[in-house]
């Protein structure tokens, strides 16, 4: 195992390369692996890095901790929120949607305990997923006030169906990791002990694939032009929502520990 070099954007995004697997692993377990605009950037980083590196065949993302991810950092949704949403720019959090979602070498996903928001929808620019039974997938964002991203509104009712798909969107709706695999969001679901073990070896079976058959095959079954488009779409209107008062009340209230109160708003 290597310890990959480069800048060291943030320590709650671990990296090493064993047998042509780039490993991507958070690392802020104390807060659920909650991913802030550093941690978005180091995997923007690393994905874009990894995309021109022979050494790196296969890409793994998997957590340390209880949790994959619980999504986007609250306290930097509740900063965006609060500023000049024209002013910042394409943000690091864009940056990452935007590479994972044009990425050409496969990856895989371990995936045990909670993955929220973008912790499920990187999940459909994963080309193989392996979860803990017991683990919990979640969307909520219109209970932020926001809207689906990474071209989930388009993603995620291909693969689950529009009715579900919006349970999930509007509703919030939890689904655990036998559902998931059951409705086609992963491959196989386990003993959440197995999960890291399982994935790694998934990892590593595919990094002895021909390397080219393999980029030629994502690329033909992802309709990148489609996948980008929404994703232009959907930041458009994530943008606007992010500013909304809706959604600052939703930040708040998540800082307060307390249930939003739209009717306010
Ligand atoms: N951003 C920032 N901090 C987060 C976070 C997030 N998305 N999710 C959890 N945390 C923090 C909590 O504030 C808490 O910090 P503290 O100990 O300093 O108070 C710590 O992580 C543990 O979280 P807690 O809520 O106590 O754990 P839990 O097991 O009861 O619940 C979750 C876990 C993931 C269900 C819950 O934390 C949650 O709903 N988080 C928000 C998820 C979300 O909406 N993400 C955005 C999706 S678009």
């Amino acid at each position: 195992m290597t310890n990959r070099t480069g800048p060291p954007v943030t320590n709650h995004i671990l990296s090493d390369i064993t047998d042509g697997v780039l490993g991507l692993t958070f690392d802020r377990a104390e807060k659920k692996n909650a991913i802030t605009d550093g941690m978005y950037e180091a995997l923007a980083e690393h994905l874009d890095r990894a995309q021109g590196d022979p050494d790196v065949r296969v890409v793994l993302i998997r957590s340390r901790g209880d949790a994959f991810t619980a999504g986007n950092d609250m306290a930097s949704f509740a900063r965006q929120s609060a500023g000049p949403v024209e002013a910042s720019g394409p943000s690091n959090a864009t940056r990452f949607i935007r590479t994972i979602a044009g990425f050409e070498k496969p990856i895989v996903a371990g995936v045990r305990g909670r993955a929220v928001g973008i912790g499920l929808t990187m999940l459909l620019h994963c080309d193989l997923v392996i979860i803990a039974r017991d683990a919990k997938l979640s969307a909520p964002f219109v209970n932020l006030a926001l809207v689906p991203e990474a071209a989930s509104s388009l993603l995620l009712v291909a693969r689950i169906g529009h009715v579900r798909a919006f349970s999930m969107f509007a509703g919030g709706e939890v689904l655990d990791g036998e559902a998931a695999a059951q409705w086609g969001l992963a491959n196989r679901a386990i003993a959440s002990e197995e999960v890291d073990a399982e994935a790694l070896a998934a990892a590593r079976l595919l990094a002895t694939r021909p390397r080219q058959s393999l980029m030629a095959t994502k690329r033909l079954m992802r309709d990148h032009t489609a996948i980008s488009e929404q994703i232009a779409l959907e930041m458009r209107e994530f943008s606007a929502r992010l500013a909304s008062p809706e959604a600052r009340e939703a930040f708040q209230a998540f800082a307060e520990r307390r249930p939003p109160d739209f009717a306010k708003v």
